[in-house]
């Protein structure tokens, strides 16, 4: 058996940090808004090299809070992909926003920025690109294009803690990055979390308002808000282990090395590709084949955990279907969701595990194993 994903295995390695620091919590009687969130609001926003960072209960939250943030309401539109979690088009729909959509590059999965000044309309307020699978989308073109028509960036990084754009971390160029810590994540909580990271100190301002009643003070509202916190309890959990997401992310590319090294050459198979403009911290390790739904069979007969990251693009899904996005719309994304399938990744897979993984999928290829022998080659 070799499961998709293993968050005992994760627990094993963290878990006196993780059980001194929700001691620390129960023994301080304090559990919502106190001095862990302030902490580590503190410690990811130096970790992502940026001024202020604003804890909410999710990504979702992140994304949804940082539109309403930057004024983001009913009547305007905000421009995004569909391949995606639906979380991101959930967030632009709770803003009160109408999402609209453009293709994805199919070399990364990620937004095809060319395509995005031909839906700018009057209502556009903002482009929400989505850094997919733990590789940063291609921001500097979006960043100009949003620089020259007044938009807003409001990044996606619930996939990409870690990553790189040319040097910096996703999260940290838009106007506002925002983070999900759902326990799968590269850095994930034991519950729900989510942050905002923010470079404007008006718009983190706003944020903070925003997640507690719109309050300046107790019982003192100045914006709708909502009720939206990371507590403490995971707060305090997030900081135990943040200290252990680099070498997780470098665990992460090793193994996804390795993959590569045992899957290359194979015909009809297409591996993930690393940008030369980012580094790729393997949220998930995406292949791609026509026979993708033969492939997940072949490896479940075999007790290998795959799962399709997604198999239905939003568009399509039954409640956004009316958002004026037909099935052909948006070919890239429709034939990725049919095609993509991710192998199991995490930074305690043991390597024989790859191996054993790399093995069956050249089985179902007929692809012989021996010619897959070789070292896989060292991460950067
Ligand atoms: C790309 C993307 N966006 C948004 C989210 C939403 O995060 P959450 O589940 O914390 O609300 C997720 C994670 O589920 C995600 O993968």
């Amino acid at each position: 058996m070799i499961p998709f994903l293993d968050l005992k295995a994760q627990y094993a390695e963290t878990a006196a940090a993780v059980q001194a620091a929700m001691e620390r919590v129960f023994q301080r009687g304090q559990f919502i808004l106190g001095p862990e969130v302030a902490a580590f609001e503190e410690e990811f926003a130096a970790y992502l090299g940026v001024p202020r960072a604003v804890g909410v209960a999710s990504g979702t939250d992140a994304l949804h809070l940082a539109l309403r943030a930057c004024g983001v309401g009913p009547g305007d539109e905000v421009i995004t992909v569909s391949h995606t979690a639906v979380a991101t088009v959930a967030a632009i729909e709770l803003a009160g926003a109408r999402p609209v959509f453009v293709d994805i590059l199919p070399a990364s999965y990620t937004l095809a920025p060319a395509q995005v000044e031909a839906r700018i309309t009057a209502r556009t307020r903002a482009i929400l690109p989505v850094h997919l699978y733990g590789q940063a989308a291609d921001l500097a073109p979006l960043l100009e294009l949003a620089k020259a028509r007044g938009l807003r960036v409001i990044e996606d990084a619930c996939q990409a803690h870690g990553a790189e754009y040319r040097g910096r971390k996703a999260g940290a160029w838009g106007d506002i990055g925002c983070f999900s810590f759902y326990p799968t994540k590269n850095l994930g909580a034991y519950g729900d979390g989510g942050m905002a990271v923010i470079g404007d100190p008006e718009l983190a301002r706003r944020l903070r308002l925003l997640r507690t009643y719109g309050w300046a003070e107790r019982d003192r509202s100045v914006l709708r808000g909502v009720n939206s916190r990371l507590d403490e309890l995971q707060a305090a959990v997030l900081r135990a282990k943040l200290p252990h997401l680099d070498a997780w992310n470098a665990r992460r590319r090793s193994l996804a090395a390795h993959y590569t090294a045992l899957l290359e050459g194979i015909p009809n198979l297409q591996l993930p590709q690393e940008l030369p403009s980012g580094k790729h911290v393997y949220h998930l390790y995406v292949v791609r084949t026509p026979e993708r739904d033969g492939l997940r069979r072949h490896l479940a007969d075999r007790g290998i955990g795959a799962l399709a990251h997604y198999p239905t693009p939003v568009h399509l899904q039954q409640p956004y279907q009316d958002l004026g996005f037909p099935p052909g719309s948006l070919p890239e994304s429709e034939a990725a969701a049919r095609e993509v399938l991710s192998l199991p990744l995490y930074p305690q897979l043991p390597e024989s595990a790859v191996g054993a993984v790399a093995a069956a999928v050249r089985q179902f290829f007929g692809v012989p194993a021996a010619a897959a022998t070789r070292a896989p080659a060292a991460p950067p």
